[in-house]
């Protein structure tokens, strides 16, 4: 029995409706049913060449066996050419495979033949909510690994987005770790099943740029269960990850290179992991203890590869008796599984792969198309309507600015990047003319900016003057263009690796500038170009029309403008909570944001929309929002019994009809609440979510499966998930603040 303790009260009325009774009855009843697609990883065996792995360690000298566990240049480690051992090769990252770096220093390699298709960062892949997207683009982002002669994509980065500042939110999926682990699964099986190994960063607690280099990250056990790991586990255990980053920042007293809990512990004896831990670029603090607690191979610079503490400092260590060959030969032999695995080693029908082809191009605008989320379109000016328009004033620096490279953290040589003045130009019928204008100046004092790449510094200091004479240009551009649209927002080169953000306010004088546009052209649309949360509530007062866009990919400018211009419906939704002013975030509302050497993170499981949603916070736009053209509504909440044994799936289903005018994709989200409960928990957590198509006047029929294990907190006393009997309610609705249905079920 539960003790019945109400915790929080939530906004929505609570109306219980009845079970379903049959299924027949409820399939004829609307026009299409979904369920969800399930993506199985290619079988990583770690025992499968285990006999070719001791005859090759039996035939190698120490030095060979140590050469394999450190970088020999930027980012390749050391091969054992004589026995047919290659270099294990790898590349960055996230919006891509990046350029070829030189071998010692990361100075372009200066190739002509690296250009690469830059994809969406991880913000916009989330806001997608499309898990065959994610799969989408784990497969082709692969495709260009393999053509790039990689055998490892430093890719994805999925650390949990836990303060909006984060210099790396841009390239991070979410707040939410439901969200992030449905999302990364299908990423990395498409990923691998091209002959190339994941490597999940930056594994674990890497919430923050400043201090990462030596903060000290507190997190209580139920905490980092349910929040900061699920995405790395079910990385492991449902996609077989090969690889996985060590993170630059301590957890508990120890550096997450050389942590024996999170390494030893929780990743290979609870999880099975049977891949490799990778260090984060310089990560790597001592030898036999980071070896020996879990490290496998340690990356970096700027000092000589021999000097790196892997290396020489290794060889001595080991001739010293300070740490055993067995030891060293256990790395080895982990390194060697996983080169086999992605046939590096004896692979004849190893992946080719394909490099910047339309296809991927492709890929990248079905993904940006997907992420655009619409967040008010009070007077319908979208999709545009332009009859008897003649000209749109197209104002703002991000009309221009490309992103595929940029501040401090790793980006793609492309040879597209479509901006969104140019897929304006691409998609608008050619009776439209366009007046541009630059508005306002990417500025930075350069004095107070610090070197980029000084880590951990404030991040990039601007200028927020506009300069007058591009203010007037706007102004008399939007004058005389029958409507306007502002790009605005920030960039890579703002919102960076490196360093976090000092406040939510839009740089370099974009809010003046928005106003004054407004005043003289209130058919002016205001397109938000950003990787992160920024304070728009004066703008979201001002303007009619309000539409959010991401570091997009190579299609970017086109998926936007085909967004705009209504050839694709908006279904974006937003992957984190975007607060109404930083106070109101759960790290700052508890002033446990940065911290100094240590950072506790005392908000614990009330990461996100937990926060706001458990005690009351009125975001400026909620987790999960976004609008479409046209109108959904959901009816019918069913599930297929009443009570369930706690290794039930709840088989959940509803109607979403479209009541608008034209087709569109809606994601249904399920969110749970245990109303009664032995423990603090939030008022309410995502546990599924399906995104569907629905064409105008019709109604689909959607299913969720949610495994009751699902349910489950992590109860530190016993170090177990539990299920708590009782009543549960599920909610399913267009955001985290958008439920339009409810049903309660019961857990024995
Ligand atoms: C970043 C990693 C990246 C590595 C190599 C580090 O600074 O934290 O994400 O993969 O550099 O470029």
């Amino acid at each position: 029995m539960k003790i019945p303790i109400l915790l929080f009260a939530v906004g929505f009325a609570f109306s219980v409706q009845s079970c379903k009774k049959s299924m027949e009855a409820r399939e004829t009843s609307s026009t299409q049913t979904t369920i969800e697609k399930m993506y199985t990883p290619k079988e990583f065996d770690s025992t499968k060449f285990d006999a070719k792995i001791d005859s090759l360690i039996a035939l190698m000298t120490l030095e060979e066996k140590i050469g394999m566990l450190h970088g020999n240049s930027m980012f390749a480690t050391g091969g054992v050419e004589r026995l047919g051992i290659p270099e294990l090769k790898m590349a960055d990252g996230p919006l891509g495979v990046r350029e070829e770096i030189s071998q010692d220093s990361w100075a372009p390699a200066g190739w002509d033949n690296d250009f690469a298709t830059y994809y969406p960062a991880g913000g916009g892949l989330s806001a997608t909510w499309n898990t065959d997207l994610a799969h989408t683009f784990g497969n082709s982002v692969g495709q260009e690994t393999r053509a790039r002669g990689k055998d490892m994509l430093l890719s994805p980065a999925i650390n949990i987005i836990r303060t909006p500042f984060g210099g790396r939110t841009y390239e991070y999926f979410t707040e939410d770790p439901f969200l992030n682990k449905k999302m990364v699964v299908p990423f990395i099986v498409g990923l691998q099943n091209n002959d190339v190994m994941a490597c999940l960063k930056h594994y674990a607690a890497n919430n923050q740029e400043t201090n990462r280099d030596f903060v000290d990250v507190q997190i209580d056990e139920r905490t980092l269960r349910e929040i900061y790991l699920p995405a790395f586990k079910a990385a492991v255990t449902e996609a077989n990850a090969y690889s996985l980053m060590g993170a630059y920042n301590k957890f508990r007293g120890d550096y997450l290179c050389e942590n024996d809990y999170m390494l030893n512990k929780v990743l290979r004896d609870e999880w099975g992991f049977k891949g490799i831990v990778v260090s984060d670029w310089a990560a790597v603090h001592t030898t036999v203890k980071t070896l020996e607690n879990g490290l496998d191979v340690e990356m970096g610079t700027p000092k000589p590869f021999n000097e790196f503490f892997l290396a020489e400092a290794l060889i001595a260590a080991a001739k010293e008796g300070k740490i055993s060959e067995e030891e060293i030969d256990k790395h080895v032999k982990r390194v060697l599984r996983v080169l086999f695995q992605v046939k590096a080693i004896d692979g004849k029908d190893r992946v080719e792969g394909s490099l910047a082809t339309e296809e991927h191009y492709q890929d990248a605008y079905d993904i940006a198309s997907e992420s655009v989320v619409l967040l008010k379109n009070e007077k319908n000016l979208l999709p545009l309507q332009l009859d008897g328009v003649k000209s749109i004033a197209v104002i703002g620096n991000n009309a221009t600015k490309k992103n595929a490279l940029g501040g401090f953290g790793a980006g793609v040589k492309t040879k597209r990047e479509v901006t969104p003045l140019e897929g304006l130009k691409n998609k608008l019928p050619k009776s439209v003319s366009i007046n541009y204008a630059e508005g306002y100046l990417e500025r930075y004092d350069d004095k107070k900016k610090g070197k980029l790449g000084d880590i951990t510094l404030n991040g990039p200091v601007t200028v927020d003057e506009l300069d007058p004479e591009k203010l007037e240009e706007a102004i008399e551009a939007a004058k005389n263009s029958d409507m306007a649209i502002i790009f605005a927002g920030s960039n890579r080169d703002y919102e960076t690796e490196a360093s976090d953000r000092r406040s939510l306010d839009l740089p370099f004088g974009q809010e003046e500038l928005i106003e004054k546009v407004l005043e003289v052209n209130p058919n002016t649309i205001v397109v938000m170009i950003a990787g992160a949360p920024f304070d728009i509530n004066t703008i979201k007062e001002q303007s009619s029309t309000l539409v959010w866009s991401w570091f997009n990919g190579s299609e970017g400018g086109n998926a936007l403008a085909d967004v705009l211009l209504g050839t694709v419906n908006p279904s974006g939704k937003l992957p984190w909570t975007m607060p109404k002013t930083i106070e109101d975030s759960p790290a700052h509302a508890t002033h446990s944001f940065p911290g100094d050497s240590t950072v506790a993170y005392i908000e614990g499981v009330f990461v996100g929309y937990r926060w706001f949603d458990s005690k009351d916070v009125e975001p400026l736009y909620p987790f999960g929002y976004g609008l479409s053209y046209t109108t959904f509504e959901f009816s019918d909440i069913q599930t297929d019994k009443e009570t369930y044994d706690a290794s039930d799936v709840i088989e959940i289903s509803f109607t979403i009809k479209n009541t608008g005018a034209v087709d569109g994709k809606e994601v249904a989200q399920l969110y749970v609440s245990d109303p009664e409960s032995y423990v603090e928990k939030a008022a309410q957590e995502l546990k599924g979510f399906k995104k569907v198509l629905v064409k105008s006047g019709a109604s689909k029929s959607v299913t969720i499966h949610l495994p009751v294990k699902e349910l489950a907190y992590y109860n530190e006393v016993k170090k177990e998930w539990i299920v708590e009997a009782g009543a549960y309610i599920l909610k399913v609705g267009s955001s985290s603040r958008g439920i339009q249905q409810e049903i309660q079920i019961k857990i024995n």
